[in-house]
């Protein structure tokens, strides 16, 4: 158990710089996600708090132990990588037994943890099979069992379960948050999935070209992006957003768009005015947040035409055109509507973000 605390963390490989004045605190048993897409650094990261990459300039501290200058095997962290190597040739037992073998503990003692891990994971009656013998997700978990014997301080995951089919990763997902929740033990967890940040995370540490965006639980990421990347890079399908016009001023200021007039709240307009909000602004709206009615008739705030409806079971996937912009919406409806079709959009006005156009800052 332990905290781990990144400082001022700088990478370089030569002249690319691949993590700028990182500063994250990973609290005592916190299960702390490193979200952000391909090459934004988050594996260097990950791969300085185990050792592995040389830190450019910064400190990583374990609780209050300077870690810069430990070799990995004196940090007591356990990894589990994308390709995790097991041993082909040996079994599964001999697999987990293996970290526990090199610290030299009896062998009474190795059975017992392997056989406490093996059951936690739910692998135990595998114990005797090569990996050649296992399907995915049981060399999966008997990766994840050979880094939990040995009771690490902290986890380090990087992107463990990628390549696993979906229904796979839905199920392991459970499992690990499960499994930290019950070992308590300290960990970072690498993805560019914002699905499995959102879902397993206590805090989300969103990423883009080397530099933190935004640190918070899955709710604030989600309900107050801090920029225009964060809103978009979170949240399946993701943000629509549209180039406005803020008409209006003090507490009454309106979004305007083509012939929508969207009045903004008394404290959304104000927020504009102190923050000194230029008149061109982007809207940003969830799918989630937006109604959708059929036919010319509706009374919305913008009609628009179906470029295509995507039914996902329970709820409706609709595509809208209206001038040059598209949006997307998520409604639970039964009517499809054809390519073609009018409808009329409307926006949940508190839920709304609007960001600098310039710049990407969210306003709110
Ligand atoms: N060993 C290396 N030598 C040179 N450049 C590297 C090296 N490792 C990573 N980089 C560069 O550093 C940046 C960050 O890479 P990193 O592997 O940390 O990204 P990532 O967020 O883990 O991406 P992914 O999701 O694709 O794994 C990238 O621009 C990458 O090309
Ligand atoms: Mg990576």
């Amino acid at each position: 158990m332990t905290s781990v605390t990144i400082k001022d963390v700088w990478k370089y490989y030569g002249k690319t710089m691949a993590v700028k004045e990182l500063n994250i605190e990973v609290r005592d048993n916190e299960f702390l996600c490193l979200l952000g897409p391909s090459g934004c650094g988050k594996s260097s990261t990950l791969r300085m708090l185990a050792g592995l990459e040389f830190i450019s300039s910064g400190e990583v501290f374990f609780g209050d132990l300077k870690v810069n200058d430990i070799p990995p095997r004196d940090r007591d962290i356990a990894m589990v990588f994308e390709n995790y190597a097991l041993y082909p040739h040996k079994t599964v037992f001999e697999n987990m037994a293996n970290p526990l073998k090199l610290q030299r503990m009896n062998k009474t003692d190795i059975k017992e943890r392997v056989v406490w891990a093996a059951q936690m994971l739910e692998i135990e009656e595998l114990l005797q099979r090569k990996p050649v013998e296992l399907s995915g997700g049981q060399k999966q978990r008997t990766a994840i069992g050979r880094a939990i014997v040995r009771e690490p301080k902290v986890f380090l995951f990087d992107e463990p379960i990628a390549h696993l089919d979906a229904k796979l990763r839905s199920h392991m997902r459970g499992e690990l948050k499960h499994l930290q929740r019950r070992l308590e033990t300290t960990t970072v967890y690498v993805t560019h999935d914002q699905l499995e940040g959102m879902t397993m995370a206590d805090r989300i540490a969103v990423m883009h070209e080397g530099v933190l965006q935004q640190l918070g639980t899955p709710g604030e990421i989600y309900n107050h992006p801090v920029n225009e990347f964060v809103a978009g890079f979170v949240g399946e399908p993701p943000m629509n957003f549209l180039d406005c016009r803020i008409e209006g001023a003090g507490d009454s200021a309106s979004l305007v768009y083509d012939n929508m007039n969207l009045a903004l709240g008394g404290e959304q307009s104000r927020i504009l005015e102190t923050k000194g909000a230029a008149r061109e602004v982007r809207l940003g709206i969830r799918p989630d947040d937006l109604t959708i009615e059929m036919g010319t008739d509706h009374g919305l705030e913008l009609s628009a035409k179906i470029f295509v409806t995507e039914p996902l079971g329970g709820d409706m996937l609709i595509e809208a055109d209206f001038g040059q912009d598209r949006m997307t919406i998520k409604r639970k409806i039964a009517e499809l509507g054809q390519p073609g079709d009018a409808c009329g959009i409307a926006v949940n006005s508190e839920k709304l973000h609007v960001f600098d156009r310039d710049t990407g800052e969210a306003f709110f």
